[in-house]
């Protein structure tokens, strides 16, 4: 994606497929966590989005993130990929602390890690096998030869390789959002973050896409984050949950845990309740006063 990496670099191919096998590997996950969320707190300008947040993402695991829209979801992720700095506390990844890296440091970094961006388009004017080749072609100097394969190859692990000359507006919606998927994982990243995967697909697509996640994380030996609001889908195929509610974590589980808790705020949540404690309303003043209205009380 352009922005996301740090411009033509040789790779190579043997110590490449060395490291998906590594990460695959018992010892990789003996290794702990690869994400470590510190205290973190971030403010868009004078905006407390984060107040604290505590967060550890293990090696090899799919990890939900959930959590009422405009709770801060996506701006965690960016924290998580370096693109904001927190006002306080620390993220790290892979050992290393995210805000400290120099720019070199952090393109590298960045390299390692795809990113599903919420309502992510494809590349319209790319046929399908283009945009998955795409990062290839410029981050790696692999052979256009090897490129083929290994795009075919994430196509194929998508369902989709005879699809392969098909161009975006050609495709379903559910059929994009795999392609979408090839992509991310084009480079074979060590973590792998999805902004609201489930966003405007059917049940079955939903599945098809839930199925995937799971299964590439572990085929790959990745490391996933999942942000979503589609708790029913999530529970399925992650193995641990934290849910956020006015910039801190405020439960955190197993599936089983979340399908047990007796919380409000989860029973809300998991059974898409409108009434419980959490607010429809965006924080402002109160309607009577915005619209000169008596006492101006609500
Ligand atoms: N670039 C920005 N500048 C200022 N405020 C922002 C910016 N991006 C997000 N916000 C605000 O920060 C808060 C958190 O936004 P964020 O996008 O992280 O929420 P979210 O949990 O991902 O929501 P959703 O589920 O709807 O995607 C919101 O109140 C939003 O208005
Ligand atoms: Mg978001």
């Amino acid at each position: 994606m352009p922005g996301w990496g740090a411009g033509p670099r040789c790779w190579d191919v043997v110590n490449w497929f060395r490291i998906a096998r590594f990460q695959s590997s018992p010892a990789y996950a003996r290794m702990g966590n690869l994400v470590e969320v510190k205290d973190v707190s971030f403010a868009y300008d004078v905006l407390p989005v984060l107040k604290g947040i505590n967060m550890v993402i293990p090696r090899g695991k799919v990890v939900s993130i959930m959590g009422l829209s405009g709770c801060g979801k996506t701006t965690l992720l960016r924290l998580i990929g370096g693109s904001l700095k927190p006002t306080q506390g620390e993220v790290r990844v892979a050992g290393r602390v995210m805000h400290e890296l120099t720019q070199e440091e952090l393109y590298e970094m960045r390299r390692k890690m795809g990113m599903l961006f919420q309502f992510g388009a494809l590349f319209t004017d790319m046929s399908t096998f283009d945009n998955v080749a795409f990062q290839m072609r410029e981050h790696t100097g692999l052979p256009e030869s090897m490129i083929r394969d290994l795009t075919l190859m994430k196509l194929h692990a998508v369902g989709l390789r005879g699809a392969q000359d098909l161009m975006p507006s050609e495709l379903s919606g559910g059929m994009a959002r795999r392609v979408a998927l090839a992509r991310t994982v084009a480079l074979d990243p060590m973590l792998i973050m999805y902004d609201e995967p489930f966003t405007g697909l059917d049940p079955i697509s939903m599945g098809v896409i839930g199925n995937l996640i799971r299964r590439l994380n572990d085929v790959l030996g990745a490391t996933s984050i999942v942000v979503t609001h589609d708790v029913q889908e999530s529970l399925k195929i992650v193995d641990y949950i934290y849910f956020m509610s006015d910039g801190v974590v405020v439960t955190e589980g197993t599936p089983e845990d979340i399908r047990r808790s007796e919380a409000p705020f989860v029973h809300q949540f998991v059974w898409g309740e409108i009434d419980g404690p959490m607010p429809f309303h965006y924080p402002g003043s109160n309607l009577a006063g915005e619209l000169g209205l008596g006492s101006g009380r609500a």
